[in-house]
């Protein structure tokens, strides 16, 4: 925190080499080191500057991922950091507590960007409205960034994939660690998931089937935490859960085979695989936990009746409307102030998300039904099941700028570096 209490953060993109294997020298990616980048975390209300200094021999950007803050300071493909350059934004943090992450988006690039390891979590905290969840950082809160890798022969990240979504790989690190394990202390720890994979849907469980809680989604916590034993995320997506542990045992975070919807083969969407993601191995003495709340937070439903604009987005292929992303074309022009529903669709049978930079949207309903009790939290990003209609409600508050556009993609980044991705402004 600087002389004028501006909390102030100082990344820097640079390339390494790290072990991820034994006795194998990887050619990494990283902030502040070789490989991800360390945690940032800010409070509601404060305001942030973020000094970012590109020492890769490339231009990259660096966006703030389900972060409410102006166009000019969001890093898309319209903030460029040339090599040796330093981009400062800065803005207010104006949103409930969550788990929110950063990662490159240079238009073409990003998943090259991401998959060499540009990617880190990036916290909310809100004193004023948290519930008693485990909150002790790497001891019972723990982050955790899954990611999947295919290595050459040679050990190097190799992208060379023929699977439709984008790098499926064999291999799948949790804060780029391989088998990764955490020595639990306590009876209840909260995993903050993160799926920072660029094509990979997950359904994260564990291998006993033991229930969990699910307290948050990508913009905050849920209104009450939702006991369940599978969370099926999409790249991008995040999901705090909080599981019990009895002294001495362990249990494995895994990923199940997800349901995809209708794709045109589970098989080649990776939808068939179950991967070992986390082991978490408990103390034979754990220190008590307050139990999880019954109440974690207060959302405020958006009104269909308040809705003034409802617009279409049919995603096929590496199309948005018919059309592939122009940097140089304004796709939606957004009134500040207003609350709108987008309908948002794919009618090929392939695997795509959906996010919007800017705000957390609703899901208002799917195919006319309510959505499912996980999809009823805070959403910045939302897997769309082939032939389904996702209805969703968002505002857009403030921060008009006819002249910086934010965007809207796919967030399978081959999808989103090819072209499945929109622009629009707020003014
Ligand atoms: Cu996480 Cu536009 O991206
Ligand atoms: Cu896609």
């Amino acid at each position: 925190v600087d002389a004028s209490g501006t909390r102030v953060f100082e990344l820097t993109a640079q390339e390494g080499s790290t072990e991820l294997l034994p006795g194998t020298t990887t050619t990494t990616w990283g902030y502040n080191g070789s490989h991800l980048g360390p945690t940032l975390r800010a409070e509601r209300g404060e305001r942030v500057t973020a000094e970012v200094t590109n020492h890769l021999g490339e231009m990259t950007t660096v966006h703030w991922h389900g972060m409410h803050l102006p166009a000019r300071m969001d890093g898309g493909p319209h903030q460029p950091i040339s090599p040796g350059e330093t981009w400062r934004p800065t803005w207010e943090v104006d949103q409930p507590a969550a788990t929110l992450w950063y990662h490159p988006h240079p238009h073409g690039e990003t998943e090259r960007h991401v998959y060499l390891g540009l990617a880190g979590m990036f916290l909310i905290d809100d004193p004023e409205a948290a519930p008693a969840l485990p909150s002790e950082y790497g001891v019972d809160d723990v982050p955790v960034i899954v990611q999947d890798k295919q290595f050459s022969q040679d050990g190097q990240f190799s992208r060379e994939s023929v699977q439709e979504p984008g790098i499926l790989g064999d291999t799948v690190l949790a804060n780029g660690t391989f088998g990764a394990f955490h020595e639990v202390t306590t009876e209840l720890v909260r995993l903050r998931v993160l799926n920072g994979s660029t094509a990979r849907t997950y359904a994260f469980g564990f291998d006993d089937d033991r229930e969990f809680q699910l307290v948050g989604s990508d913009g905050g916590l849920l209104a009450a935490p939702l006991p369940l034993t599978r969370i099926r995320l999409s790249p991008g997506e995040r999901a705090e859960i909080v599981v019990a542990l009895d002294p001495g045992e362990d249990t494995v975070l895994k990923s199940y085979p997800p349901e995809l919807g209708d794709v045109a083969s589970e098989l080649a969407f990776g939808g068939e695989d179950t991967i070992e993601v986390l082991q978490l191995r408990a103390a034979e003495e754990l220190q008590d936990s307050e139990p999880v709340p019954v109440e974690l937070a207060e959302i405020e439903p958006l009104a269909e009746e308040e809705a003034t604009v409802t617009r279409e987005f049919t995603l096929a292929s590496r199309l948005i409307n018919g059309r592939s992303m122009d940097v140089d074309r304004v796709d939606e022009v957004v009134e500040v102030g207003s609350t709108e529903i987008w309908e948002v669709s794919t009618d090929d049978p392939l695997m795509h998300n959906f996010h919007v930079h800017d705000v957390q949207f609703q899901v208002l309903d799917i195919d006319g039904e309510a959505p499912p009790p996980e999809l009823r939290g805070l959403k910045d990003t939302v897997y769309l099941e082939p032939g389904r209609r996702y209805r969703l409600i968002m505002r857009f508050e403030d921060y008009a700028d006819p002249s910086a556009a934010y965007m809207y993609h796919c967030h399978l980044l081959r999808h989103e570096d090819e072209g499945l991705m929109g622009q629009f402004v707020v003014v």
